[in-house]
């Protein structure tokens, strides 16, 4: 099972977004997956109108667990919203802190992809997401206070790296919003590429309306619209993550 993170501390980068389009992209294609909300926003969750009162909370504290199926080969873990705040607190205090999301999920097997979506900060729920990753993906949005939080994100999946010595975890960069229009994003694009050489997805997720729409209408953009830009550049994304985790490189 390849477990993807969708993570940086900045806040509204498209992370809920991609996790979404790409756990259900990945479905799409004939995989299992395992969409895991770590954010107490419960953004991911409510996309789909789903509630439940075993989420992510009781998982880390009991190791009971509610597996939502959403769609076909598609499955979410609620976060059990501010409830995973008070976890979070508990688990701070205790030894091995740092381990729980991995020995919690452990026993989930089944689904050829998890992936987690995480809130916008570096809390013990993030750094425990990071140690028992294969892969964070950093969604950048095109501005530079994105940019500076994608630098701050990675910083701290290479200090985790380092405190775990568990060196095959990687890191990837999404451009997200981009505007061709705009001086800024193609600013900013050119300095990710340079600044995070070898790091960057080939795909590029553009700005879309409907992307902003399709949780309005509980759907993913594959349901809402399709045919739209949107749909088109999360396949594209869906597709290379297929390639890049699958053909073992
Ligand atoms: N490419 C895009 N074009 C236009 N709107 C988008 C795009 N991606 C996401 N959005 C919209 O922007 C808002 C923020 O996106 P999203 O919730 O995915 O960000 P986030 O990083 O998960 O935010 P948070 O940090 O609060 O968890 C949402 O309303 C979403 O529908
Ligand atoms: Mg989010």
């Amino acid at each position: 099972m390849k477990k993807l993170a969708i993570m940086t501390m900045k806040g509204g980068t498209g992370k809920t977004t991609t996790a979404v389009s790409v756990a259900h992209g990945l479905s799409l294609s004939g995989r299992r997956v395992l969409l895991v909300d770590c954010d107490p926003q419960r953004n991911s969750t409510l996309t789909f109108g789903a509630k439940s009162e075993q989420g992510l909370d009781t998982l880390l504290m009991t190791g009971d667990v509610e597996i939502i199926q959403v769609r076909e080969r598609f499955f979410l873990i609620d976060s059990g919203g501010s409830k995973l705040v008070q976890v979070e607190l508990r688990l701070g205090l205790q030894e091995g802190r740092e381990n729980r999301m991995g020995e919690a999920l452990k026993n989930l097997k089944g689904c050829d992809y998890l992936i987690c979506d995480c809130p916008p900060s570096m809390n013990l729920i993030n750094i425990n997401v990071i140690a028992f990753c294969d892969e964070v993906i950093v969604p950048v949005a095109m501005d530079h206070l994105s940019r500076i939080g994608a630098h701050q994100t990675t910083k701290v999946v290479e200090e985790i790296k380092k405190m775990t010595g568990n060196s095959s975890i990687g890191y990837r960069i999404l451009p997200t919003f981009y505007d061709s229009r705009t001086k800024v994003s193609v600013q900013v694009l050119e300095q990710l590429k340079e600044e995070f050489r070898g790091h960057l997805f080939d795909g590029i997720i553009r700005i879309n309306t409907d992307l902003r729409e399709a949780p309005g209408h509980k759907k993913t953009i594959y349901e809402h619209a399709p045919l739209s830009r949107g749909a088109f550049d999360y396949y594209k994304l869906t597709e290379e993550i297929l390639a890049l985790y699958e053909d073992g490189n």
